[in-house]
């Protein structure tokens, strides 16, 4: 299912930019405009500045398709939360190295509990944090914005992080997706894919475009 090439774009369409009294409508619109995956944004009102949604939100849009589940979890605790977003039906889990966690512990139990396992860093974490996790990770996702909300401008200065994911994964041989979030459309994803992401998460730039297919097919680069 997950491309190990690392050519082809992986699209995924962050829910926090759709609309939430529609949540079924929005995934299947979501699916039928080219979404590969669906990114849902995770938000504890403390380890970043908003609360989102938690379990049952991911459980209510996997009971609706069977889109896989990018899971962003933006909270302080993630290891005590992990088990009931494991059973919510999430397909890979990303918890933050700057959380309050045992990370290679969680990283672990994660793919223990048959997901995916992903690690983010914040724009001001350096690339060296996750160094001692690359061997456990399916997807190293490099923040482009700083988390907590949609529609923030992308920071380019985080093109050299990508850079250097993209070659530690040569050097190393290993074969982790490299994730970009924030402020992600057509035109910034292009430099990301340069740098080296294959995998681009898109709220605002198509949610809330006019033609969310139209959107989804720019950020893919056709
Ligand atoms: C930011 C979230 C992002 C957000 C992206 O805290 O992690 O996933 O939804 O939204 P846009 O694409 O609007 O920047
Ligand atoms: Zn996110």
């Amino acid at each position: 299912m997950i491309p190990r090439t690392f050519k082809d774009r992986v699209i995924a369409p962050s829910l926090l930019a759709a609309d939430f009294s529609r949540v079924r409508e929005e995934t299947t619109r979501a699916i039928h405009s080219g979404a590969d995956w669906m990114h849902l944004d995770v938000m504890d009102g403390h380890f970043v500045d908003n609360i989102s949604f938690g379990p049952a939100m991911v459980q209510a849009v996997h009971e609706t398709n069977d889109i896989f589940l990018d899971v962003h979890l933006m909270i302080s605790r993630p290891d005590h939360y992990l088990p009931r977003f494991i059973a919510a039906g999430s397909d890979l889990i990303t918890v933050h190295v700057e959380a309050d966690h045992d990370v290679a512990e969680t990283l672990r139990r994660i793919r223990e509990g048959g997901c995916q396992a992903g690690l983010a860093l914040n724009p001001a974490t350096p690339i060296e944090k996750a160094l001692p996790f690359l061997d456990q990770i399916d997807l190293l996702l490099c923040m482009t914005v700083v988390p907590g909300f949609g529609g923030q401008a992308f920071m380019s200065e985080m093109l050299p992080k990508i850079e250097a994911a993209a070659k530690l994964r040569e050097e190393r041989g290993l074969s982790y997706h490299i994730e970009v979030d924030g402020g992600i459309d057509a035109k910034t994803a292009a430099p990301c894919a340069a740098a080296g992401a294959n995998v681009f998460v898109a709220g605002s730039s198509t949610f809330k475009a006019p033609d969310m297919a139209k959107a989804i097919s720019a950020i893919r680069g056709v």
